[in-house]
């Protein structure tokens, strides 16, 4: 190899060493949840990150102002699926699904004040044999 052969290479392999790097801390910062117990979500996933919000204070105005009950995006039921699998809960540490995203984001809930934020036994029985979560 040429010496401009040998610079150009190894100039190659520092620009792919800056991109793995790079690339390493992008996934670094982003928090890292427990995975669902089961799936599809109720919505496409990436719907739900930017709206779930939304829907979910939407069903609590409909559910305590106008008693309309089996809503489709039950926070009851957001607890059962993304709950961990180790404890049960949707919060605890910056691993855990609710928590550990609003941590991240810096947002404050009050929901679980009054919301259980463990799953419910049925739930927690029928996630039991945990087989490759639907990622
Ligand atoms: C039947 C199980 C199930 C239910 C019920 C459910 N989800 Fe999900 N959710 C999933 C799965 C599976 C994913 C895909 C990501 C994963 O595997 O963790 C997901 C993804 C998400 C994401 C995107 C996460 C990310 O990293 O971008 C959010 C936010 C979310 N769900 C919130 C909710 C909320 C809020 C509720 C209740 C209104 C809910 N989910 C109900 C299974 C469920
Ligand atoms: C002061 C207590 C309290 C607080 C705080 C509270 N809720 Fe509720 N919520 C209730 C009660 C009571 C009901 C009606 C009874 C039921 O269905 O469990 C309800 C029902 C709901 C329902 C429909 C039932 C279900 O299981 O999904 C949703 C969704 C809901 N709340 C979401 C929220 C969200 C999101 C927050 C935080 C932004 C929140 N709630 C904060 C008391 C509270
Ligand atoms: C992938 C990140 C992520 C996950 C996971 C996540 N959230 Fe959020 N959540 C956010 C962000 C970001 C906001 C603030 C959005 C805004 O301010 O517009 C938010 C806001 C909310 C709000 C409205 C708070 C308010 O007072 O305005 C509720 C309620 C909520 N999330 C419930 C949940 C529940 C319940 C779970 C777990 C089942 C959950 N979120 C999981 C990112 C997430």
């Amino acid at each position: 190899m040429t010496a401009a052969g040998t610079l150009r290479a190894a100039l190659a392999a520092m620009l792919l060493l800056a991109v793995g790097a790079a690339g390493v801390i992008a996934r670094a910062a982003a928090p890292a949840l427990d995975a669902a117990r089961s799936g599809p979500c109720v919505e496409d996933p990436l719907v739900m990150r930017r709206s779930h919000m939304d829907f979910l204070k939407h069903d609590r105005d409909d559910t305590v102002r106008r008693g309309i009950r089996g809503v489709k995006h039950s926070l009851a039921a957001c607890v059962d699926c993304h709950a961990s699998k180790s404890d049960g809960r949707v919060l605890g540490s910056d691993r855990h699904f609710c928590q550990g995203c609003h941590r991240y984001a810096a947002v404050k809930l009050d929901c679980f004040d009054c919301h259980a934020s463990s799953a419910r036994p049925a739930a927690t029985a029928a996630a039991a044999p945990v087989s490759g979560a639907a990622r």
